[in-house]
């Protein structure tokens, strides 16, 4: 579904932050990356969306080589990226939001945004709210709707759960598991790694921008090793 191989890259001038890491995610999959802060877990994503220019490595979409294909190729190709921080345009609307996450794609739009509302009702209730006075747990369904308008065939995610309470995570992560079970294969980055890890099928670590460990998410989240490193012991 995605392969991400041997990725190189940076900001400007600095050493780069990525030196090779290299994720995979099979259909139907959730896969789970963990690691420390400042490990290039979100400069990963970000390569793989499109939004970090590459210096090496390659990366497919459903067997579609998308590595020289900018952020907007790539959704095209199916991929939609929900970052962790500005992921929705606080002043506008719950609908004005669904709206302009359809830009690249306006036909049948108003059928997308009532699927999303079907499947959030809480979007539904405060379509015409501002994004700004949703909860934590709301604005990332509104933000995860928003990269459903571009109907992915594969979801990024990336901690999904920041700055939420337990119980909004909690909520969040059954949300994350429902919209799986659509089919849809989602690769997310998560604090939160325990959690994530199992109800994950398969988890990567990455320790500075390259590949420390990975496995099936069940395994990783029982490592001795790991959980001294991650997982508070
Ligand atoms: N826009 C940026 N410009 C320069 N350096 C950045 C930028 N974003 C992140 N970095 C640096 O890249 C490194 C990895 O960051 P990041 O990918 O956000 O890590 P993580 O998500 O694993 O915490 C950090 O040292 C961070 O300071
Ligand atoms: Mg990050």
């Amino acid at each position: 579904m995605l392969e991400a191989k041997g990725l190189i890259a940076g900001y400007g001038a600095a050493e780069e932050i990525l030196k090779g890491a290299t994720v995979e995610i099979q259909s139907g999959e959730i896969v789970t990356i963990i690691g420390p802060n400042g490990a290039g877990k979100s400069t990963l994503l970000k390569a793989i969306a499109g939004l970090v220019p590459l210096k090496g490595g390659s990366v497919t979409i459903s067997g579609v080589d998308v590595t020289r294909q900018d952020a907007l190729g790539r959704s095209k190709a199916g991929l939609a990226f929900v970052m962790q921080e500005k992921n929705v345009f606080g002043t506008m609307s719950v609908a004005e939001n669904l709206e302009v996450a359809s830009f690249s794609n306006p036909s049948g739009m108003a059928g997308r945004r009532d699927a999303i509302y079907a499947r959030y009702p809480v979007l539904a209730e405060k379509r015409k709210a501002l994004a700004r006075t949703l909860s934590g747990g709301q604005r990332q369904l509104l933000a995860m709707g928003m990269g459903l308008m571009t109907e992915p065939k594969l979801l990024l995610l990336d901690e999904p759960t920041a700055g939420l309470s337990p119980k909004a995570a909690n909520e969040l992560f059954d949300a994350i598991i429902e919209l799986n079970t659509t089919g849809l294969p989602i690769l997310m980055v998560e604090q939160h790694a325990l959690e994530a890890l199992q109800i994950s099928t398969r988890g990567y670590v990455i320790v500075t921008g390259r590949n420390a460990a990975t496995g099936a998410g069940k395994d990783l989240a029982v490592d001795p090793e790991i959980r001294r490193l991650f997982l508070g012991g």
